[in-house]
């Protein structure tokens, strides 16, 4: 079985990282999210997958080289601008062949894996079979109607009045009958090439398509709570190492990682908590739920739930808290005491207190 995932999305919801990384590269607990997505695809055997990427080609590229690093072999499929998902598996037509496949969106993490459901597709292969999660309000989904033996009878994307409470995880098992349909739908009201059209289609024709009911987490990273929560929750399973320098007068409480060429000094981090390399803490509270990438400095602040990209600076803030910092942003403590002094980026969200 091969792997599909769509990684050319514009992340609009998480402006403004997404206006020079691309979504899919955002780390939760220290690891990007489609990284993430690779291992989950790895566990489930597969060895072989295309990621289809838009204008941020070079960074994805760059962070995820040929797949070696990953155990598997990796093609970059180059979408022109984003048309769907569907449209991602009319462009991996040749790659995928006849062969079944996983279509992964690259911004959904399922921490307990896939590997369940792709041994039951293995061993039943319906025309497809797709992973469905009970949430209150289903309409930013597609949500699915299932019979009492999981075939699925009615699929549709994001209905302003859903009638059930499934909605499709971004985690797709089809065997080559997918490409009929995708081949045979129309854009959506959006302008996209739905995967959910595509598997209405099937089931219109006939074809079987199964539902799993997933019942442990899950989330799809697309805005920056979900992606807060989704750092809380990887970082609840998070293995301690401590390869970094950690002086006496530190105190380190609970799960930590902190990595090579990392420094801590004068500071108490209450995990979970991961450090990146090359980082520097001093006089500081970190954590916890807080992952700082590499190369930051934090010095005489209190940060929690948050997560800190790579490079960035943080200075005499006591109270940083349910934050997202982008790479090689810093945040000063302002001497005078007149007013606050902000400069935001476009699309920038910024919440002040007092
Ligand atoms: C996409 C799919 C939707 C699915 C969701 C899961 O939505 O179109 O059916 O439920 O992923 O994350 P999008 O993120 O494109 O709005």
């Amino acid at each position: 079985m091969k792997g599909l995932v769509p990684a050319g999305g514009l992340g609009s919801r998480l402006r403004p990282l997404s206006h020079t990384m691309p979504k899919q590269l955002v780390p939760v607990a220290g690891t990007p999210v489609v990284v993430h997505a690779l291992h989950r695809l790895r566990e489930a055997g597969v060895t072989e997958t295309a990621l289809v990427v838009g204008e941020f080609a070079p960074q994805l590229q760059e962070a995820l080289g040929d797949g070696s690093a990953l155990g598997m072999r990796l093609t970059y499929l180059r979408q022109g601008r984003p048309r769907g998902i569907a449209d991602c598996v009319m462009l991996a037509r040749d790659f995928l062949a006849d062969d079944d496949f996983v279509l992964y969106l690259g911004d959904n993490v399922l921490p307990g894996g896939i590997a369940d459901y792709a041994a039951e597709f293995r061993a039943t292969r319906p025309a497809a079979q797709v992973v469905v999660h009970k949430v209150p309000d289903p309409r930013a989904y597609g949500v699915a109607e299932l019979d009492p033996d999981g075939k699925v009878t009615r699929i549709v994307e994001k209905p302003p009045e859903p009638r059930s409470d499934l909605a499709v995880i971004g985690v797709y098992f089809c065997t080559a009958a997918l490409h009929e349909a995708v081949a045979a739908i129309r854009p959506s009201a959006r302008g996209e090439l739905e995967i959910t059209d595509a598997l209405q289609w099937l089931v219109s024709r006939g074809d079987e398509v199964r539902a799993r009911v997933h019942a442990g987490y899950w989330k799809d990273t697309g805005t920056v709570d979900d992606l807060l929560d989704c750092n809380r929750e990887l970082l609840n399973q998070l293995t301690p190492a401590v390869c970094g320098e950690v002086d006496g007068a530190s105190e380190l409480i609970g799960p930590v990682r902190i990595a090579e060429g990392a420094r801590i000094v004068r500071s108490r981090i209450h995990g979970p908590v991961t450090i990146g390399a090359g980082t520097s803490v001093l006089d500081s509270r970190i954590g916890p739920h807080t992952a700082i990438g590499r190369q930051c400095s934090v010095v005489a602040s209190g940060i929690g739930s948050s997560i800190l990209l790579d490079g960035s600076h943080i200075t005499g803030v006591p109270d940083l808290h349910g934050s997202v910092i982008g790479r090689h942003a810093r945040v000063d403590r302002r001497r005078e005491p007149r007013g606050r002094r902000l400069v935001l980026g476009d699309h920038t969200t910024a919440e002040v207190t007092g």
